[in-house]
C-alpha cells in the first residue's frame, strides 16, 4: 500500500459564521472542525497532514501548528480557488511520494470508511478519485459526469454546467484523492477560464482523462460530507454527530433512557450495561465503566466513573474526578480533581475539589473542601472509611485519617488522626426555661406598646 498524505483546506474566511473565531475552530462534539479533519487523516494512516490557511489567520495557524506541526501549516496568499489552495501545499509535500487526500476543514464528519474507499480506488489503478453522493438538492454542488461504466469523465461546477448537466444528481463532496506527484503535476495545468475565474481543483479530473488516465467515484452519503458555512449549519452538523453517537452507544449496549437528551463528545467512552438517564451532558474526556448509572441532569467532563457507581441526579464531575467502583455521587455534588475510592459516598450538596476520598468513606451533606486561598490550591485527604459529618468545612491542606470522624458543622483546619473524632465548633449550652420567659417579656411589651431598644 502506498504511503498516505492529507491536504486540509482551511483558508476560507468563513464570513457567514459572523463569529470572531475562525470558522474551522468551531467545535462539533467538543472538538474543532479542523481537529476532526486532522483526526480523520490520522485514522486513515496519513504520514503527514498539511493544513492550508489564509493570510492573517494567526489564531488558526497556531491551532493548526499544534495539531500537525508548524512545518505542515502553509499559507495560501490569495483565495484563487480550490486548486490554488491545494497548490499551496506543493512545497511542504515536495518530498512526499504516495497518495494524497484533499479534505475540507469545514466538513468534519467524513467517515473513515469513505476515505478508505477513495484511497482504495487509487490502489486499484485510478489516478483521481472523488467522493460523490446523491444530493437531495444538487444546485450548488459540482456535478459528476460519469461514463456508462460508472467511471468519472469530468466534474462541472454548477455555474459552468449545461442544462443537461444540471440534471445530474451525483454531486462532488470536495474530497478528492490522487497520487501526490501526479496531483501537483496536473495542478500546473489548471486554468481559471470558468464562470468564477477561479482555479478549480475539480479540473484535475478532466486533465487526468485528457492523459487517458483513469478517474473514479467513491460513494458516500450526503450527511457524511455536510459542510458548515453558518451557525445554523454548525448546529445541524452537531445534531448529526449527536444522533450518530446516540445510535452507536445504543448499538453497543448502553441504555439511554431519553436518547435525544443525552449529549456526547467525540471521545466519550461508555461501557455496555451503563444506564444514562435523561438530560445528561458528557463533555470531553469522560469514560464510564460497566454497570454505572448516570442519573438525570448531570454534567461530566474529564472524569472517570468506575463500575457500578451512581452519579447524580444533578451531579457535576469536573476534570480529574475519578469515581471508584460502587461509589455514589449524589445531587448537587461537584467533584474536581479528586479520586473517590471504591464504595465511598458523597450524596448531597458538596464540593470536593483537589484531593482524595478513601474507599468506604462517607462525606456528609454540605461538606466543602476549602481548597483555594485566592492564590494557590491545596489538597484534602479523607482516609478510608472516614466519616465526615454534615456541613463541615475541611480547610486544605488537611488530612482526615482512616476511620476518623469529623463532627457535623466543624471547620477543620488541623489534621484528624486515624480513628479519632475531630470536632471544631462552639460547644452547645442549653438554658432551661429561657424561651418561655422570653416570650412572656416580649408579648407583654407588645401589648403595652413599648418597643425594646433598637426595635423599629
Ligand atoms: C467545491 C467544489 C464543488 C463541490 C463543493 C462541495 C471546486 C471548484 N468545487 O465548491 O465541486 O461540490 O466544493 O462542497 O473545488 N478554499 C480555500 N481556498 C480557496 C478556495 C476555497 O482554502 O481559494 C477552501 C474553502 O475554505 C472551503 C473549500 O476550499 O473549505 C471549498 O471551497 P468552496 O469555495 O466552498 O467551494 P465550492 O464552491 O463549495
Ligand atoms: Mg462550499
Amino acid at each position: 500500500m502506498a504511503d498516505r498524505f492529507a491536504v486540509i483546506l482551511a483558508a476560507g474566511k468563513g464570513t457567514r459564521m459572523k463569529s470572531p473565531r475562525p470558522k474551522v475552530l468551531h467545535e462539533i462534539g467538543g472538538r474543532s472542525m479542523l481537529a476532526w479533519s486532522v483526526a480523520l487523516a490520522k485514522e486513515l494512516g496519513c504520514k503527514r497532514s498539511v493544513v492550508v490557511v489564509g493570510p492573517d489567520m494567526a489564531q488558526l495557524s497556531e491551532a493548526a501548528a499544534k495539531l500537525v506541526g508548524a512545518e505542515n501549516v502553509v499559507v495560501q496568499k490569495d483565495q484563487l480557488g480550490t486548486a490554488n489552495a491545494v497548490d499551496a501545499a506543493r512545497g511542504a509535500l515536495k518530498d512526499a511520494d504516495g497518495h494524497a487526500i484533499v479534505l475540507y476543514a469545514d466538513t468534519p464528519l467524513v467517515p473513515k470508511e469513505a476515505g478508505e474507499r477513495a484511497f482504495a480506488e487509487l490502489e486499484k489503478g485510478a489516478s483521481v478519485c472523488v467522493l460523490g453522493f446523491r444530493a437531495k438538492l444538487p444546485n450548488r454542488y459540482g456535478r459528476l459526469v460519469t461514463a456508462g461504466d460508472g467511471s468519472l469523465e469530468a466534474i462541472v461546477e454548477a455555474n459552468d454546467a449545461t442544462d443537461a448537466q444540471l440534471k445530474i444528481e451525483l454531486a462532488n463532496s470536495g474530497v478528492m484523492a490522487a497520487p501526490v506527484k501526479l496531483m501537483f503535476e496536473l495542478l500546473k495545468d489548471v486554468k481559471s477560464d470558468n464562470a468564477k475565474k477561479e482555479f478549480y481543483l475539480t479540473d484535475l479530473v478532466g486533465l487526468a482523462r485528457g492523459r487517458k488516465l483513469q478517474a473514479s467515484v467513491a460513494h458516500c452519503e450526503e450527511r457524511d460530507v455536510q459542510g458548515v458555512n453558518s451557525q445554523a449549519e454548525l448546529a445541524a452538523v452537531e445534531q448529526d454527530f449527536q444522533a450518530q453517537a446516540r445510535a452507536r452507544f445504543m448499538t453497543d449496549g448502553v441504555t439511554l433512557q431519553a436518547p435525544e437528551t443525552a449529549y456526547f463528545a467525540h471521545d466519550t467512552k461508555i461501557a455496555a450495561g451503563v444506564t444514562v438517564e435523561p438530560n445528561v451532558v458528557f463533555a470531553t474526556g469522560v469514560s464510564i465503566a460497566a454497570g454505572a448509572v448516570i442519573r438525570a441532569f448531570s454534567h461530566l467532563e474529564g472524569a472517570r466513573v468506575g463500575e457500578g457507581a451512581i452519579v447524580g441526579p444533578f451531579a457535576r464531575l469536573r476534570p480529574g474526578a475519578v469515581i471508584g467502583r460502587e461509589a455514589h455521587i449524589g445531587n448537587f455534588v461537584e467533584v474536581k480533581n479528586v479520586t473517590v475510592g471504591d464504595g465511598a459516598k458523597a450524596n448531597h450538596l458538596s464540593y470536593l475539589g483537589d484531593g482524595e476520598v478513601g474507599a468506604g468513606a462517607n462525606i456528609g451533606a454540605g461538606t466543602i473542601f476549602c481548597n483555594y486561598d485566592g492564590f494557590f490550591k491545596y489538597r484534602t485527604v479523607v482516609g478510608a472509611n472516614a466519616f465526615v459529618g454534615s456541613n463541615s468545612s475541611l480547610v486544605a491542606p488537611v488530612t482526615i485519617g482512616a476511620g476518623g470522624y469529623v463532627g457535623s458543622g466543624s471547620v477543620v483546619v488541623d489534621d484528624v488522626p486515624a480513628d479519632a473524632l475531630g470536632i471544631a465548633r462552639g460547644r452547645q449550652a442549653n438554658k432551661e426555661g429561657w424561651a418561655k420567659a422570653f416570650r412572656q417579656t416580649q408579648s407583654a411589651a407588645k401589648k403595652s406598646g413599648t418597643k425594646p431598644p433598637g426595635a423599629v
